[in-house]
């Protein structure tokens, strides 16, 4: 199968239909899309990704009325989330309605719903008139792909189009927020930094705790073939044993990386057959939650 970069929305949508697979731009990264209500369609996307089966999908919304379909109840804390941060990048987790495949949700009660704001992405959700399912649109276990060049590293071959919609603005997954206990937590930080959502609501939020409440987040991810390991102001730096990252301009020499280009970098040593990155944590790094998320899943921790 030739896989197709494109603008084409039109053909984009036609595929879905016909029930392939198709690499969608999203503000945040890519997502590997899927038309709703198919399982086998599921099963294509665990099998393309490699993903293991008990990691559920995010259903894509065109628009916010879409999301009552999918959800078994309304809690009073959703309309105000959807007024402030839909569409954006924000996912919510929901206890689903009844009809919701348990193909989707890995076998669980809830369901993973958010609604995309990259303008191609609303266009082809709005076009197919239907959710789409779509995880990131890499290989499981490799750093999320933040332009369409990067989709086609990893599935050359496997999908038949990718749609192409530019470099993605933001460049790390959404904040996935659990709205199923009375007090809403967040289980994968993201550039919606807690406080925001917590001066939206008016209300403190609650802590995820030490168990794993998000599938995703216990596995190894956002991993390069490259070694990657953390450095500390103290630390002596490598500059000759590999590439030494900082955030913006936090360590003078290092390269400098933002939210943006984290992943694409990472991409990039792999490419330069590098073997070590070493990435620099000072103090402003520090502070970046959803950031040292990525950084310490990639590092292996
Ligand atoms: O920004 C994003 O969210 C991107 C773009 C493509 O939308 N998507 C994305 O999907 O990052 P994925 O599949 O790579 O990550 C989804 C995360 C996983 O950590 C998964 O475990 C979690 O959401 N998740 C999905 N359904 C869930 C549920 N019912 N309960 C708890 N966590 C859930
Ligand atoms: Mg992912």
């Amino acid at each position: 199968m030739e896989t197709e970069i494109s603008k084409n929305i039109d053909k984009a949508a036609q595929l879905l239909n016909q029930g392939h697979l198709v690499a969608i731009p999203t503000e945040t990264v890519y997502g590997l899309a899927g038309l709703f209500g198919s399982i086998e369609t599921y099963n294509q996307i665990y099998e393309v990704k490699g993903r293991p089966s008990d990691n559920p999908l995010i259903v894509h919304i065109g628009e916010k009325s879409w999301i009552y379909d999918l959800i078994d109840s309304a809690p009073t804390s959703l309309e105000i989330l959807l007024d402030h941060f839909f569409p954006g990048p924000l996912t919510l987790i929901l206890k689903k309605a009844y009809h919701i495949s348990p193909s989707l949700t890995a076998n669980l009660p809830t369901i993973a719903i958010r609604m995309p704001s990259h303008p191609l992405a609303l266009e082809l959700l709005r076009k197919v008139g239907h959710p789409i399912v779509a995880p990131s649109a890499n290989l499981s276990g490799c750093p999320s792909p933040t332009r369409a060049e990067d989709v086609l590293e990893d599935f050359n071959g496997k999908i038949p189009m990718i749609l192409d919609g530019g470099p993605c603005q933001i460049g790390i997954e959404s904040t996935v927020l659990s709205l199923l206990d009375n007090k809403p937590c967040i289980l994968r930080p993201g550039i919606i930094t807690e406080e925001a959502i917590e001066n939206v609501l008016q209300t403190k939020l609650g802590s995820s705790g030490k168990e794993v409440l998000s599938p995703g987040m216990k596995y190894r991810h956002y991993a390069p073939k490259a070694k990657v390991s953390l450095i500390y102001p103290h630390d002596s730096v490598p500059f000759s044993s590999g590439w030494v990252l900082s955030f913006e301009n936090e360590l003078k020499g290092a390269i400098p990386f933002n939210h943006q280009n984290f992943y694409q970098l990472l991409r990039k040593a792999d490419r330069e057959n590098i073997s070590h990155v070493f990435i620099f944590v000072g103090p402003i790094l520090s502070k970046e939650k959803a950031l040292m998320n990525r950084i310490q899943k990639s590092a292996g921790g």
